[in-house]
């Protein structure tokens, strides 16, 4: 049973997470009331020229492409403009929420082809870390990406499907393609050295350049099977990095593979330890 807003905003509370959920929507979105300090300005700026200088490097050129068609780096994305351009680009369009927000209302949003972004932004004292995923793990992080066709695509597919996964017991599965692809995906494309697209890289200042070039990163050819039962860890740099071939590949596999068979086989085996897995 779907968790209501009121229950949400009270957990929330309770765990002391800061978005304010007690003006959540039924979808839980909410405005973006665009009234951000200088003090956050001076913070977007910082965060996104800091880490602009290592994306030129090591981004897939799809995400550099949508951070420059979207405009995101000069000032505080406004949700209504960035979405005008995106929807021109893709049909996406992004929405504001407080935070974190319920599995099932998020693969909502995602079926409908709307990112969901926290409306709030770290502070000055926390630019290195931030442990609940704020406005540039979202905006800087995810939403560039979303202007390549495929990849776009892929994620209103994964939207379509997961809730349907979570019900076999597939929770953990779906939620592990999410992590290796939209969060810590490279993409090593044919006679191309290896890029980055997830969001989880995108939005870090340390882990980035360790994952795309660093002498330890464990390079793993992708394979929806093999990454749907890989183990993850949130609080360390990952232990695999899985590798695309291209975009069109990871839609193609997710589109035409038997999810519902896959989570059979495997819903009850230990998770699959990232570090035996081989490089590519
Ligand atoms: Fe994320």
């Amino acid at each position: 049973m779907q968790i209501s807003v009121r229950d949400y905003a009270r957990e929330c509370a309770e765990q002391g997470l800061r978005g304010d959920y007690s003006v959540c929507r039924a979808d839980f979105t909410v405005d973006q009331p665009y009234a951000y300090s200088d003090e956050d300005q001076t913070v977007w700026r910082t965060l996104c020229d800091r880490q602009m200088k290592l994306t030129r490097r090591l981004a897939h050129r799809s995400y550099l492409d949508g951070v420059a068609a979207l405009g995101l780096t000069g000032r505080i994305p406004d949700f209504a403009e960035v979405s005008e351009r995106l929807k021109a680009m893709t049909g996406w369009t992004i929405v504001a929420v407080p935070g974190l927000i319920p599995a099932g209302p998020f693969f909502e949003h995602l079926a409908s082809r709307r990112f969901p972004v926290t409306n709030w932004l770290r502070s000055e004292s926390e630019l290195d870390y931030i442990v609940e995923p704020d406005m540039f793990h979202d905006f800087f992080g995810h939403v560039p990406i979303l202007t390549q066709p495929a990849f776009a695509d892929f994620m209103q597919m994964y939207g379509e499907k997961a809730q349907g996964l979570f019900d076999l017991g597939g929770g953990d599965m779906i939620t592990r393609l999410y992590w290796y692809t939209a969060e810590y995906g490279l993409i090593g494309e044919p006679g191309q050295p290896v890029k980055a697209f997830g969001a989880g890289l995108m939005s870090s200042f340390t882990e980035l350049s360790f994952a795309v070039e660093g002498a330890g990163a464990n390079h793993v050819p992708f394979d929806l099977e093999t990454v749907m039962r890989t183990g993850y860890e949130i609080d360390k740099f990952q232990r695999a990095y899985f590798v695309l071939p291209s975009f069109s590949a990871l839609r193609s596999a997710f589109e035409t593979a038997d999810l519902a068979a896959i989570v059979a086989r495997a819903r009850d085996l230990p998770p699959l330890d990232p570090a035996s897995l081989k490089d590519a």
